[in-house]
């Protein structure tokens, strides 16, 4: 019974936002023409959305998969990051989680965040991390782009997801933050990054390298 909702999951998602990840492959991974130097690279923050507990694919996860992407990251460049947290917690349980987040969408409702970036300024540059809710950002990534002036960053969109891609939401983040440079996104694969996180580390470097974003190289 449970694997057959499952498996309906698996056939909106796929519907929703199509199955194929336009991640690119771990080689492919271009000489970097303009590395951020250190000098800069404080003016580059993580932000990020992600949850553990039951999650399509992976079980029940002690760290999310966003999490775990945003942790490669920062340990290859040192970044800073920021975890875009909810006042009110979400169930563990994926089944409900699913409803929650559903009923959110619906409503188009703004959770309320626990803490703010105090020196959001200081910032030139955002990596925003997230996962694809119903074919789209959790309602918290809204509430937090929508808390801060964007003009003139630039903001790097990444995503995990279970098979939808980035589901549309670069276009949804430009829309939301339209005075910010919002660059094309980067999709992995939920899974990898608890499966195969050598697979994803790949990825992200690539990632970093092709936007300039390997700070200290
Ligand atoms: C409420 C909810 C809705 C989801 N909807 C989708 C979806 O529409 N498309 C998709 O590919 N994956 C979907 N997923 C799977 C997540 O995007 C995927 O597991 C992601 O890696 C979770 O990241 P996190 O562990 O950082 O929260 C959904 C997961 C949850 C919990």
């Amino acid at each position: 019974m449970k694997y057959k909702r499952l498996m309906r999951m698996a056939l909106i998602f796929c519907l929703l936002g199509g199955c194929s990840s336009p991640a690119p492959a771990a080689s492919e991974t271009p000489a970097d023409p303009a590395a951020v130097s250190e000098e800069d690279s404080g003016r580059v923050l993580i932000v990020y959305f992600s949850r553990a507990g039951e999650n399509w694919e992976v079980g029940n996860v002690a760290k999310g998969n966003t999490q775990i992407a945003v942790e490669i990251i920062a340990g290859e460049t040192g970044y800073d990051t920021f975890r875009i947290r909810t006042v009110r917690e979400y169930p563990l349980s994926y089944q409900e989680m699913l409803d929650v987040a559903a009923e959110e969408q619906k409503n188009n409702e703004r959770p309320e965040l626990r803490e703010e970036i105090e020196n959001f300024d200081d910032y030139g540059t955002i990596l925003l991390g997230y996962p694809i809710w119903w074919a789209d950002m959790p309602m918290a990534v809204y509430t937090f782009l929508e808390s801060y002036d964007f003009t003139g960053k630039t903001v790097y969109p990444f995503n995990t997801h279970a098979g939808s891609g980035e589901a549309g939401t670069v276009s949804k983040i430009r829309e939301v933050i339209p005075d910010a440079d919002v660059h094309d996104g980067l999709a992995i694969t939920g899974k990898d990054t608890q499966n195969d996180p050598d697979k994803v580390r790949g990825i992200l470097q690539g990632w970093l390298r092709e936007n300039g974003l390997t700070a200290g190289e």
